[in-house]
């Protein structure tokens, strides 16, 4: 192919991630005989159920096909209505509205939230997909400092926008600490800033009903925009906000990422709808992972590993270098353990990390064979 100036610069990046150690590539198929997998966020082991499977299959009911076009233009499946029936009920909200992933509901509510006069506050680590609706949305970024409740109220005191509005993760997804959700709805209360968050990786989690950390917390009524996703316990595809009918009219008139684009098929549908049903039926399977999620934890930190302010089921295991961290994910693969290196720029320069996401699945031997995995490697390699 000739080379012209843009493929030249293409060239140029590919090497300089390269040579940093941050070049990034889609990860190999694993046959899961034998393997421990710390890298799926299908936290509840929903993906690998059979009950859900079977439901799932009658819900189905054969039909396998996509459904051929936006929601606003064909019906082609009654499990829409019915899973946001579901969800809505399951989150206590009049409404709820499902996206075709959680990555495009971001996109798709901030893009028709916010203006050139909103000003949003956004914790520094949330998730890519919050900051790129944003960027799309073109409105005023006023980041603070993650967690922290001063800085944030500082930042609001001293704001002269309108609109207000503040977004976080619940739990933050690289490294598996909690937002102060109470502080955070006081503080949109005191300055009239309407609040969003991202329950992605609370959702199933967290709550009696297993609904979330907003549920969790009893922060519903502060709280504007709840959204998550369907693609991490729940082990299907999608993403939904449980809002008002108001708001749920607002998203449907105005989310690009909605009105553009294709629905979600009838057979993930099906799934979503059986896992969530599942999950309501049996709402203390959650509240074991995160016991046994402690376990891992404790042993990391007594290993001398450093697992951020982690307190749920994500555990990251910082190396702090780019190049350690895939040495050290090569190092527990070729022992059977897959668990992803994440380095910058998902996470901050000096913080690369192997993720673990901990689940249902995993057993007290596989803890066991993961600590020793890492024992071995510090007594190599520090
Ligand atoms: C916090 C958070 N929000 C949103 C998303 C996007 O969700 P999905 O993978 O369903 O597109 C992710 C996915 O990693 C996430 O971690």
């Amino acid at each position: 192919m000739a080379s012209t100036p843009l493929l030249d610069r293409i060239s140029r990046e590919l090497d300089k991630r390269r040579l940093e150690g941050r070049f990034r590539f889609t990860a190999p198929f694993q046959p899961d005989d034998g393997i421990i997998d710390c890298s799926t966020n299908s936290y509840l082991g929903l993906h690998a159920n059979r009950e859900v499977a079977s439901e799932a299959a009658r819900l189905a009911n054969g039909k396998l096909n996509g459904s051929g076009a936006s929601r606003l233009v064909a019906t082609a499946s009654e499990l829409y209505n019915e899973l946001e029936r579901e969800i809505a009920d399951w989150e206590d909200t009049e409404a709820a509205l499902v996206f075709t992933s959680g990555y495009t509901t971001n996109v798709g509510i901030l893009q028709a939230l916010c203006t050139r006069s909103t000003e949003v506050f956004s914790d520094r680590l949330n998730h890519a997909s919050l900051y790129d609706g944003i960027r799309l949305a073109g409105c005023r970024l006023n980041r603070y400092r993650h967690g922290d409740m001063a800085d944030l109220r500082k930042r609001l005191a001293a704001s002269d926008s309108t609109e207000k509005l503040i977004v976080t993760d619940t739990v933050f997804s690289m490294d598996g600490d909690r937002a102060p959700l109470e502080d955070i709805a006081q503080l949109a209360q005191t300055h009239g800033a309407m609040v969003m968050v991202d329950e992605a990786h609370a959702t199933g989690m967290f709550g009696e009903c297993g609904s979330g950390l907003v549920e969790a917390t009893g922060t519903a009524a502060a709280i504007n925009v709840r959204m998550g996703t369907l693609s991490k316990a729940i082990a299907g595809l999608g993403g939904y906000i449980a809002v008002s009918s108001l708001l749920r009219d607002f998203f449907v008139n105005f989310s690009r990422s909605l009105i553009y684009s294709t629905g979600l098929p009838h057979p993930v549908l099906a799934h979503n709808l059986a896992a969530i049903r599942h999950i309501r039926n049996r709402p203390d399977t959650a509240s074991r992972v995160l016991q046994t999620s402690v376990l891992l934890r404790d042993d990391l930190k007594a290993l001398g590993f450093d697992t951020r302010p982690s307190t749920t089921q994500i555990i990251p295991c910082i190396t702090g270098d780019d190049h350690k961290a895939v040495a050290l994910s090569e190092y527990l693969r070729d022992r059977g353990i897959i668990a992803p290196a994440i380095r910058p720029p998902t996470v901050p320069a000096g913080t690369a990390r192997i993720r673990f996401s901990w689940s249902t699945l995993h057993t007290n031997d596989d803890r066991l064979r993961i600590v020793e995995g890492l024992r071995k490697w510090k007594q190599r390699h520090e």
